[in-house]
């Protein structure tokens, strides 16, 4: 067998989505955003960690049969600034659109200060203000925290 018949290849996607330029080690964390394991548990999924890529190694996800919503696209842009979401329709690359962490979070995060007001027992939902970009910095509208990093992934509601 001569090299080229030694390739693996993925399977490619009729129609759905492809989540690339995930930094390296997140792409578990965006399956799980995404609850994978749970929606689309009849569909292809592929996962690739440690891709090289012009920039360095990068992981990507597939998904057949799935569209993401603005509130899934935050969540991935608070620990994956440099995604880019790929739509495919008919094997093509129809659509291709950056993740933009949002100005502020609501209800995405907890906060990492136990004694904050929105981790007693009160109807208060946490919010930060988004304070950078790359890497995503966020702070705690109730009790100033800031949060980036690990703390904002471990942290996802
Ligand atoms: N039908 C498909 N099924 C599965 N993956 C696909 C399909 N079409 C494209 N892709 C993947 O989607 C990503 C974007 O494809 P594209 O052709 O735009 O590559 P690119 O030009 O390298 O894009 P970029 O500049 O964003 O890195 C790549 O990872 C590619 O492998
Ligand atoms: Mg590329
Ligand atoms: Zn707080």
């Amino acid at each position: 067998m001569n090299n080229e018949n030694r390739k693996i290849k993925i399977s490619p996607i009729k129609n759905g989505t492809v989540i690339d330029h995930i930094r390296k080690g997140q792409a578990l964390k965006v399956v799980k955003i995404l609850g994978v394991m749970e929606q689309d548990v009849d569909s292809v999924v592929s996962i690739a960690m440690n891709v090289e890529s012009s920039t360095g190694k990068k992981d990507i996800v597939k998904i057949e049969g799935r569209e993401l919503k603005q509130e899934e696209l935050d969540k991935i842009s608070l620990i994956s600034p440099e995604v880019t979401v790929n739509i495919i329709h008919d094997f093509q690359v129809k659509d291709k659109r950056r993740v933009k962490p949002p100005k502020a979070v609501k209800g995405i995060v907890k906060c990492r200060n136990v004694n904050c007001i929105t981790n007693q027992r009160e109807p208060v939902e946490p919010e930060f203000k988004v304070i950078s970009g790359k890497p995503v910095s966020i702070r705690c509208r109730y009790c100033e925290r800031e949060m980036e990093g690990e703390d904002i992934s471990e942290n996802l509601m």
